[in-house]
């Protein structure tokens, strides 16, 4: 008689999004003459750039072609995507990273969900409250977290780095040592950045502990202020103990595309054993690339003209995270986020929880946000907007929450 993973079990409820996805629906079907506005989901509105078009035609055409066919990609990527990364994302920064380092994938969900895999079970994991839940989660599907606590909403065995108004959102040095960190900067949920002085301690406090940094940096493009890091590379003896991973949903819209990638050192080692060997076992074994069309419209990204208008993309939707920072302000929300990141998060005002704010919104603003607390117990009394709307509808949007 087969097993399953009991470890699925173990996690609670329904998704996040699914629950807020029901209720939406259900409001929706009770008052169909009510216009909804989302700004709840993180996923982009903006058509992709014409640069990114012109490539993707380009390689269909290639592809319907005996000459310019192309079967199975490389495991880790085509050499002219891994080239255009590690120059335009690494090398002009400054940072040591060679082509060989990067294996491109089909986004950051699935890597920042897999790269557990490559540790031992009983490595013990550290992650923000509130986070983006693949982190947890994946590690619950793996067994790595012990047991939850529905009462706290915590893992037995996860360490907790609770980031409120009181620590501006970004975390403490834990003091009972992980194995694996994950940190995300820009922040999803809060939309806090970490300086590249605050980072250094983190790298260090990994390199003396022997830990590993998990560095979720989908958000980079969404930075604007000069202390704030690009990478995790740009602090010295990061190629020791960090891993970093990328994605072209957010600066260039691949949300339905799919494409990201991972960057390990092959100085980050377990002894003598490289993870990039590990890594690349894994990639070669169990994934057959990102598909050539969409390779050479990520290679499309890094050109002249693919970074002027991607620019503009990230400047209309840093734009609306503008109007919904400056509005709610204005209103007497307490707010922080919208000035490195996509997201605002909000005090959800009096004693209201999360989730009794997302009724509020939703009833009498016809807004979708998302509830802080679906990210982590510290989200609890938070709530976060996006940036990712079209400008008429953000406007929209904040000018129905001003005016209740
Ligand atoms: C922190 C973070 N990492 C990764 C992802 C997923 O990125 P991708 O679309 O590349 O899978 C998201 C998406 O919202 C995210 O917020």
């Amino acid at each position: 008689m087969f097993k399953i993973n009991e470890n699925y079990l173990k996690l609670p409820g329904s998704y996040l999004f699914s629950t807020i996805g029901k209720k939406v629906r259900e409001y929706s079907e009770a008052h169909p003459d009510k216009e909804i506005i989302r700004l709840g989901i993180g996923d982009v509105t903006q058509p992709l750039a014409p640069v990114i078009i012109e490539a993707m035609h380009k390689a269909v055409d290639e592809m319907g072609h005996q000459e310019t066919f192309r079967g199975y990609a490389p495991d880790l990527g085509y050499e002219f995507l891994r080239d255009a990364i590690a120059e335009g994302d690494y090398r002009s920064r400054g940072c040591d990273i060679s082509a060989d380092e990067i294996f491109v994938s089909d986004g950051a969900k699935c890597d920042s969900g897999n790269i557990q895999e490559i540790f031992s079970e009983d490595c013990r994991i550290a992650v923000c409250d509130p986070v983006y839940p693949v982190y947890v989660d994946t590690n619950v599907m793996a067994g790595r977290t012990g047991e939850y606590d529905a009462k706290t909403g915590t893992w037995s065995n996860v360490i907790y780095m609770p980031c409120t108004a009181d620590n501006d959102f970004s975390p403490e040095l834990p003091k009972e040592v992980p194995d694996l960190i994950y940190l995300c900067f820009p922040n999803n949920p809060t939309g806090s950045a970490i300086t590249k002085d605050r980072l250094q301690e983190w790298v260090d406090y990994a390199n003396r502990n022997g830990a590993v940094i998990i560095y979720d940096a989908a958000y980079e493009a969404y930075i604007s202020e000069e202390s704030v890091p690009h990478s995790i590379f740009e602090c010295s003896g990061a190629r020791t103990c960090a891993i970093e991973l990328k994605s072209f949903s957010k600066n260039a819209g691949f949300t339905g595309v799919r494409l990201g990638y991972t960057v390990i050192p092959r100085d980050l080692k377990c002894g003598d054993v490289s993870l990039h060997a590990l890594w690349a076992r894994r990639h070669g074994t169990k994934y057959n690339g990102a598909p050539y069309i969409v390779q050479r419209a990520g290679e499309a990204v890094y050109t002249e003209e693919g970074r002027k208008q991607l620019s503009a993309q990230v400047a209309y939707y840093m734009n609306n995270a503008k109007v919904i920072y400056e509005g709610l302000k204005g209103a007497g929300y307490t707010v922080s986020g919208g000035v490195n990141a996509p997201y605002i998060w909000l005090k959800t005002p009096g004693a209201m929880t999360s989730w009794e704010f997302f009724d509020y919104l939703l009833e009498k603003a016809n807004v979708v946000g998302t509830p802080g607390s679906g990210f982590g117990p510290s989200g609890e009394g938070y709530f976060r907007l996006t940036a990712f709307g079209t400008y008429e509808n953000t406007v929209r949007a904040i000018d129905r929450i001003k005016a209740l």
